[in-house]
């Protein structure tokens, strides 16, 4: 019989986390089958969780030079832009609601230009049961909180190494564009970002 892991606190997954070994965060697999064997109770969260109804909050909960772990609260219907990821590994696991990532392959990209042409490629359902890695090789996509979800979600964030820019896309329009990325909260305080 399989039986699902029981949740930690938070504070437990950061424990793990900053024992993991450098090498596992050049790898996508482990990492993320370490998020889904380490579930997180959503009650030990709310230090962290912030709710703005015009655009998702990020909160950071960990930073190490090797890794930064951050907490995004998506309300009902609330979307990222298209996005990468600066060619960093990524894993996003989701404690709280369910969430789609809907990823893209980018055909071309003339980031001086601003100028890119993406199709998409696939969308994926990230749950509590189900944690997701970026893929390196097709590394562009969105998050999305559909309405029809009818719930708010909080996604988890493992970023290595930590980046603070990324390119935007507009799949639409063809346009691209490099933005800085701010924190809403950072170790439970309001960022002064
Ligand atoms: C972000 O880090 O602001 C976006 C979250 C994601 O889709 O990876």
């Amino acid at each position: 019989m399989i039986t699902a892991a029981k949740p930690v606190p938070i504070q437990k997954l950061v424990e793990g986390l900053r024992q993991l070994p450098e090498s596992i965060f050049d790898q996508t697999e482990p990492l993320r089958k370490f998020l889904e064997d380490t579930p997180v109770e959503a009650d030990s969260l709310v230090p962290y969780l912030t709710w703005d109804r015009h655009h998702y909050t990020r909160n950071l909960i960990d930073r190490t030079p090797l890794y930064e772990l951050m907490a995004i609260c998506w309300e009902i219907g609330q979307v990222s832009s298209v996005h990468n990821h600066r060619d960093q590994n990524c894993w996003m696991a989701v404690p709280v609601g369910r969430l789609l990532v809907e990823n893209f392959h980018l055909v071309h990209q003339d980031l001086q230009a601003g100028r890119c042409r993406l199709e998409p490629l696939n969308t994926v359902e990230m749950n509590p049961a189900h944690a997701c890695a970026v893929d390196l090789a097709d590394p562009v996509h969105r998050v999305v909180n559909p309405r029809e979800f009818s719930q708010r979600a909080v996604s988890l964030h493992v970023y290595s190494r930590p980046f603070d820019t990324c390119v935007v896309y507009s799949p639409e329009q063809g346009t691209c564009g490099k933005i800085q990325l701010h924190f809403n909260t950072m170790f439970g305080k309001t960022a002064g970002n």
